[in-house]
């Protein structure tokens, strides 16, 4: 059996003339930690919407667990095991905290044909173990989604990513919204996940945070993927000359070819 738990050939996706993805081949080994980074607009998100089935690649392969996936939406990613804290938060805002948590997976204490009555008790406790790892407070988990900081919406998002297991997480620039505090914290998360062997991919542009927890670095510059470093073999500088373009591997090297 392959190591590799996620595959991509040649992801390419267009928004009418913006090439905003070409020819992405990436690859996620069982329980590796890869940091993407790269300026804004490289195509970071548009790289993690195409893999979790928010939007349909123009063209290029996903594999992922051993085979094929042709995600359609968001869910569907979910429900293959792809656990993602998209940056433009996925949280519904009429909904409370628990009731964000378990969206599409309640628990259910009863089920009476049709009707099923959900376990709130078991759902709220849950929530507050949930969000205990993340050390945001959030005054009451009763209150929507609509009436919370950015970064306590960051943290919910994250929280239930702590609180189900997942094949893959992937987490969108986590902690650009919140404080050391909780930064420090959703670290901690980060780290649980690497003890766990659970594979993450984690864009962010924190050098400091993706030199202390990731195994390698995958650098997007204009929608291409331009470098793999293994962190051992790279540093802080010579990052970010592959994100400004004054570096280039031979391998990646466009023009070149
Ligand atoms: N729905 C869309 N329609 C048109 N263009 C888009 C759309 N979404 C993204 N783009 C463009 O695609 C490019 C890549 O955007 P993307 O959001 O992937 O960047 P990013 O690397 O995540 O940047 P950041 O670090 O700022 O989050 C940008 O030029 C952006 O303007
Ligand atoms: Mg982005």
């Amino acid at each position: 059996m392959s190591d590799i738990i996620l595959e991509t050939q040649g992801l390419t996706k267009h928004y009418g003339g913006v090439h905003a993805l070409t020819d992405a081949n990436f690859t996620l080994q069982a329980g590796e930690h890869v940091a993407i980074m790269g300026d804004n607009g490289a195509g970071k998100s548009t790289f993690v919407r195409q893999i979790t089935g928010v939007e349909i690649p123009t063209r290029g392969k996903i594999i992922f667990d051993g085979a094929e996936q042709h995600f359609e939406n968001p869910m569907d990613a979910r429900d293959a095991g792809i656990e993602t804290v998209f940056q433009t938060l996925a949280l519904a805002d009429d909904l409370n905290v628990p009731d964000n948590l378990f969206l599409g997976r309640e628990i259910v204490k009863f089920n009476l044909g049709p009707f099923s009555i959900l376990d709130y008790k078991a759902m709220r406790e849950a929530t507050m173990a949930g969000l205990e790892k993340t050390a945001v407070k959030i005054p009451n988990v009763n209150n929507t989604i609509r009436n919370m900081s950015g970064g306590q919406r960051q943290c919910v998002a994250i929280a239930r990513t702590a609180t189900f297991h997942s094949k893959l997480t992937i987490m969108d620039e986590p902690t650009a919204a919140l404080g050391v505090q909780e930064t420090a914290q959703v670290e901690n998360i980060v780290r649980t996940l690497k003890e766990a062997g659970e594979p993450l991919i984690l864009i962010s542009h924190n050098m400091r945070q993706v030199m202390d927890l990731c195994d390698r670095i995958v650098v997007f510059r204009r929608g291409r993927i331009v470098a793999n470093l293994r962190k051992e073999e790279t540093d802080g500088q010579d990052v970010v000359a592959y994100i400004t373009g004054a570096k280039t591997q031979p391998e990646y090297d466009y023009e070149a070819s």
